[in-house]
């Protein structure tokens, strides 16, 4: 008898543990809230003026994970199973707010007015100089100083459609960093249930400028970032790349790829070409150079842009996009310099980006030579690129 109400006893106390944990995630402690079955949200901190920063936790139904946060539209973790269904974080990043404040690479956010570079940080519209932030030695990179990376966007889960998407909005001042016009800017990440995490971005301008958005997050599909990346297999879909100068500004040219170590048409490893007597691999340290994709007519998304394979793990990741070119770069100035999630130093070439877009330094070319980066007031800039996940 005794032992019966021992039991009885502890039953009585987990279940009322149990309740006030659930009160709990109501309230405004830094506990999750549960906002559907698709979406959570909790309080990831604050930034040193006080903006709170909040992450939030998109499910799809077959078990993968996607944490993002509204401080630089950050993708701070994506768990997809392996081949064994193991489920692994598949990009780099930190585990807390404040090393992403203190010094990030670019980890896995929103990159923005323009991603990539602008030559002398600077360009003419209409007659006029537009003077940009240099904050990559004489060139404007990735939207300045302060780009949509490093500012907190608005945002509102949504789970309407039935999948989980976060949509997050930020309008930049007339002038930020040096372009013209108030910009709004929506991008909106859905996990879809076909394993993919969608990235749809929408930007409208009271003035003429010029926009280029990307995404920038750093994939190693060994999971949790076991070793380098030179055993993925890389296909791009793309007919040449743009050799770049010492300061990574295209030169302009079209280079064909036959047979240089810049041809990924068949699908090879990054490391079999990437130490190879090249001019643009010792320029670039390495691969960091945008590549036009075999879509740039079109902007269809039928076919990838790019494919992955990771062959120990199985991991395949494909890439579509609306885009006319990526730029694929090969993690070559991580140098042991940060140490990110689960304590673990990347070194350089333990991460690559994949980062859909137009071509760089867009603005300072002829209006025929590549697509235009130039947006009307009134008018719309929109794109999609589609990051899937798959096993083989
Ligand atoms: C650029 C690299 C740069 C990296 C991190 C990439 O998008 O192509 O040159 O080092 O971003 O800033």
């Amino acid at each position: 008898m005794k032992f019966l109400n021992a039991i009885i006893l502890v039953l009585i106390l987990v279940v009322s543990l149990l309740a006030c944990r659930q009160e709990d995630t109501g309230g405004k402690s830094n506990q999750p809230v549960k906002m559907s079955s698709l979406v959570q949200k909790e309080a990831w901190g604050k930034l040193a003026d006080g903006s709170p920063v909040d992450r939030y936790t998109l499910t799809n139904k077959h078990g993968l994970v996607a944490q993002i946060t509204n401080y630089g539209g950050i993708v701070v973790s994506l768990m997809t199973p392996d081949r064994n269904g193991k489920l692994g974080d598949v990009v780099l990043g930190y585990e807390t707010l404040d090393e992403y404040v203190k010094d990030n690479p670019y980890f896995g956010c929103i990159v923005g007015r323009f991603g990539n570079r602008i030559a002398n940080g600077q360009f003419e519209m209409d007659g006029k100089t537009y003077k940009l932030a240099k904050n990559d030695g004489e060139n404007h990179l990735h939207g300045g100083l302060k780009g949509f990376d490093k500012v907190v966007w608005e945002a509102i889960p949504d789970t309407s459609k039935g999948e989980a998407s976060l949509n997050l909005t930020y309008v930049s001042p007339d002038m930020e960093e040096g372009y013209p016009g108030n910009l709004e800017v929506r991008v909106v990440y859905t996990l879809t249930h076909n394993n993919e995490l969608k990235i749809t971005y929408f930007a409208t301008p009271d003035k003429k400028t010029h926009v280029n958005l990307t995404h920038h997050s750093y994939f190693n599909l060994t999971g949790n970032a076991q070793r380098d990346i030179l055993d993925h297999v890389l296909s791009i879909t793309s007919n040449g790349f743009l050799p770049v100068d010492a300061s990574l500004i295209p030169m302009g040219t079209l280079t064909s790829l036959n047979g240089s170590p810049f041809d990924f048409r068949k699908p090879k490893r990054i490391g079999l070409d990437i130490n190879a007597e090249h001019e643009q691999l010792k320029i670039g340290h390495g691969y960091d150079h945008c590549w036009l994709l075999s879509s740039i007519k079109t902007g269809n998304m039928k076919n990838p842009a790019a494919t992955v394979y990771e062959p120990i793990s199985g991991r395949f990741m494909e890439v579509y996009t609306t885009d006319p070119g990526i730029q694929f770069y090969s993690g070559n100035f991580l140098d042991g310099k940060y140490k990110g999630k689960g304590g673990v130093v990347y070194q350089d070439r333990w991460g690559f980006c994949l980062e859909t877009q137009h071509f760089p330094d867009t603005p300072n070319r002829s209006q025929n030579e590549w697509p235009s980066t130039v947006v009307m007031p009134g008018s719309h800039y929109s794109s999609t690129t589609i990051y899937k996940f798959a096993v083989k």
